[in-house]
């Protein structure tokens, strides 16, 4: 089975991703993808020998559609069973998400269906709420809301900010993320819990 990884910048979450595809996993990264040829994520994915390209969104400027049939060109050459979002930080269209209709998965940094977009954690912070987390989901067209395939939590602290709070919340997507891929992977259903 074979899985593209799509990045924006530091691809520490396509690094776990890639090191959990080992052994008897059923999945393989066939690709990883970023929308800005300096994203970091490309020299780490290079480093493990896994096929990467790039596709700048910038001189597409506001032409999502003109964007997204050049993004399509090397991701459906490498003919992945599955796409996996991964610090993706560019908003997909409906007719570019139906083409991996159940196939598309995607890690928020938010206990979804709370605090959809951006500035998840200052958001939490600011709500005066007791945790935070990051969510694995389905994508669909719409933002940050397809069906939820795991969660991951933690604490708020008195004191925390939000980088302290990311600081806490990263690894656990390090974590979730490659268990819920092996799941989906596997064919199991339900949504993995952490801790
Ligand atoms: C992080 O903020 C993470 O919470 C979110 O995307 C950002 C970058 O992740 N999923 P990565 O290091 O590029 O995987």
């Amino acid at each position: 089975m074979k899985v593209a990884i799509l990045i924006s910048g530091s691809g520490s979450n396509m690094v776990a991703l890639a090191q959990s595809m080992t052994g008897d996993h059923p999945a393989r990264p066939c690709l990883v993808l970023a929308n800005d040829p300096d994203a970091s994520g490309l020299a780490k994915a290079r480093a493990m020998g896994i096929p990467t390209a790039a596709i700048d969104h910038r001189p597409f400027k506001g032409d999502r559609a003109a964007f997204e049939t050049a993004l399509l060109e090397p991701l459906l050459a490498a003919k992945p069973d599955f796409v996996a979002l991964a610090g993706f930080m560019r908003v997909l269209t409906a007719g570019f998400v139906r083409q991996f209709e159940g196939r598309m998965l995607n890690i928020h940094p938010s206990l979804l269906p709370r605090y959809k977009g951006l500035n998840t954690h200052a958001r939490a912070i600011a709500a005066g709420d007791a945790e935070a987390g990051c969510t694995v989901h389905e994508v669909t067209a719409a933002l940050d809301d397809g069906p939820i395939l795991g969660q991951a939590r933690v604490p708020i602290l008195p004191n925390d900010t939000p980088d302290s709070l990311a600081a806490r919340v990263l690894p656990m997507e390090h974590r979730l993320y490659p268990l819920v891929l092996r799941r989906v992977a596997t064919g199991e259903r339900g949504p993995v819990s952490l801790p």
